[in-house]
């Protein structure tokens, strides 16, 4: 499947969010059609909130048996923080659905060894996915949001992370949060059979701008989602793309 880049904007984040359901649901449907299951790994973050309360109402009916969730980062802390990516999908979504216990990947993130955490989700991914040493995971879809800086999951500009060409998860040291972030790293991005980037409201302007648009800049990470043989796709709201040139 040639790599595709496409850009989508939506008048309102309540459309975004019906736009997202649909592709979500979509992409689910055609991996379930075709190999039984849809493996997707969900984005933290506030933005997809109102995407996931909006599956678990509009589509409860989903085959969400068929359904095995994962998670693109995590926050160093317990499921039960604020803080953590796990709870606000557990609170938006996973606690109104009819999904098995076991076809939900949570990182481990209580762990108070990072390294261990990454070590235990990469673990889980190549049992999962059955992988040989060397491989890497194919995942239908993954969500990935944008943070103001450029970042995407928990690959942050400068952090050590961004050059990881052979592990799929890894505890990366975020200096401008004095804290470690679990994540995916960029190979098994890279390899989903389609990305989507959602992004609403103004404050995302001007890095939509500088990713989509702007050449001169160094890449920053959000701009090196580039898979290398599936679609990607950037979901906005207007006010997100204020900035963009149409
Ligand atoms: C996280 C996310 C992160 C997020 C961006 C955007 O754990 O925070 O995975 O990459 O998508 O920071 O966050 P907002 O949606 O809150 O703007």
């Amino acid at each position: 499947m040639p790599s595709t880049r496409s850009i989508e904007v939506l008048a309102t984040a309540a459309d975004l969010f019906h736009a997202a359901a649909e592709e979500f649901v979509r992409v689910g449907r055609a991996g379930i059609g075709a190999q039984g299951r849809f493996t997707v790994a969900l984005s933290g973050g506030s933005t997809p909130k109102g995407l996931y309360s909006l599956l678990a109402s509009k589509y409860a009916d989903f085959a969400w048996n068929r359904v095995f969730l994962f998670f693109g980062d995590e926050r160093h802390v317990p499921p039960t923080d604020p803080e953590s990516n796990y709870r606000m999908v557990e609170e938006s979504l996973l606690a109104k659905i009819a999904i098995p216990a076991e076809n939900v990947f949570r990182v481990p993130a209580e762990n108070p060894d990072t390294s261990a955490a990454a070590a235990d989700y990469e673990a889980q991914l190549r049992r999962f996915f059955e992988l040989r040493p060397g491989e890497f995971p194919r995942f239908d879809l993954i969500l990935l949001g944008m943070g103001p800086d450029g970042h995407t999951a928990s690959l942050f500009p400068d952090s050590p992370a961004l050059d990881e060409q052979s592990r799929l998860v890894v505890a990366n040291w975020v200096a401008k949060f004095n804290t470690h972030r679990i994540t995916f790293t960029f190979p098994v991005l890279n390899r989903a059979a389609e990305v989507i980037f959602l992004a609403s409201g103004p404050d995302k302007a001007d890095i939509l701008h500088q990713v989509l648009e702007d050449k001169s800049t160094p890449s920053l990470p959000s701009q090196r989602v580039q898979p290398s043989d599936g679609k990607l796709l950037w979901m906005l709201d207007e006010a997100a793309a204020a900035k963009l040139t149409r």
